[in-house]
């Protein structure tokens, strides 16, 4: 503990020195999030990174979350530095949907406007239309159909199932998944549900279908916590990464939260659920954002292609605001 206080305390003054800014997801370590807090920085969901990434003035923004995080904030802020603690953390979504073969999906249907989650890599968000966060896709489908528009769904499928269901919408999906998320069982959370009748189920959308069904929330992190805040329930069943926990509790300091259950036969793994690329930013790795060599932690993005993948993310902030 006194290690950890030493390294904050570090991390901080370096921070300062820097003029950086930490940006921080709700997935990742509470000892992160709060050091966010605490220096002026921010903890949000990825459409609430991006936007606070946008509108603020420091040079140099230390992004701890996801490769896709980063690149939409370089793609956003050109001239800012962006330094993620490990350039290492990906996500599932990212890496089942390459640029590629998404590219040759979308030349095989023409006619359909390509909605891309900001869950992909900027090659994949230059090749597409739109770009949506889970706090926001239901609405732009919504818009989307009903103008009449055929649509490309990449690359979440659940996400996909849950915004068609809604909307009525018909989608051509790509197949990909969260590692995370797909490991919530639904007959498992419905025993959850039978030992804790009192409960509210809150689950984030990238979860199966059958998960989905059982809940009285479905959506983005930020808005499961103010569902969490809302709900007259005192006691919630959570069905996305830990991470989440730290602000949840912090917004409602008098209910009681259980983890939903994943693994595999049996289902008995509970807070369990932890994205391992966002698990890599540490303090340790922080601190060496801010003294290693920019090299080994800048997210850059070619110009051409940052101009191309702008254009989806900047349609996606315009309808948001
Ligand atoms: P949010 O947009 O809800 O923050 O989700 C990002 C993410 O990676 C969820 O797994
Ligand atoms: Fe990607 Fe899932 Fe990790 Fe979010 S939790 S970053 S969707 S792998």
């Amino acid at each position: 503990a006194q290690q950890q206080t030493a390294l904050v305390a570090e991390i901080t003054t370096l921070l300062e020195a820097r003029q950086a800014v930490l940006v921080a997801h709700y997935y990742t370590d509470p000892v992160i999030q709060a050091l966010a807090e605490a220096t002026g920085g921010f903890v949000g969901d990825s459409l609430e990174m991006a936007r606070f990434g946008r509108d603020q003035p420091a040079d140099t923004l230390i992004v701890a979350g996801v490769r896709f995080m980063g690149e939409t904030a370089k793609i956003l802020s050109p001239h800012k530095q962006i330094l993620m603690p490990t350039l290492g953390a990906e996500c599932s979504l990212d890496l089942g949907c390459p640029a590629d073969q998404f590219s040759a999906f979308c030349d095989a249907n023409p006619d359909h406007v390509v909605v891309v989650y900001a869950n992909t890599s900027a090659a994949v968000k230059a090749r597409a239309d739109w770009v949506v966060t889970s706090s926001i896709a239901l609405e732009v489908v919504e818009h989307l159909d009903s103008l009449g528009q055929k649509i490309i769904w990449a690359p979440d499928r659940h996400l996909g199932d849950y915004i068609e269901k809604k909307t009525g919408a018909q989608m051509l999906r790509w197949q990909g998944h969260c590692i995370v998320h797909d490991e919530f069982k639904a007959r498992a959370l419905d025993e959850l549900k039978t030992q804790h009748p009192d409960a509210a189920v809150l689950v984030h959308p990238e979860s199966p279908a059958a998960v989905i069904a059982l809940a009285d929330a479905v959506g983005s992190t930020s808005q499961l916590i103010k569902a969490a805040k809302a709900l007259p329930q005192r006691k919630l069943i959570v069905a996305t990464d830990r991470g989440i926990f730290y602000k949840m509790q912090q917004a409602c300091p008098d209910k009681e939260m259980v983890a939903a259950p994943t693994g595999g036969e049996g289902a008995t793994c509970r807070s369990c659920a932890h994205c391992p690329w966002m698990a890599m930013n540490g303090l340790m790795s922080v601190k060496a954002a801010l003294t290693e060599p920019a090299a080994h932690h800048e997210i850059e993005v070619a110009e051409p292609l940052r101009l191309r993948a702008l254009i989806p993310l900047e349609r996606m902030l315009h309808f948001a605001a």
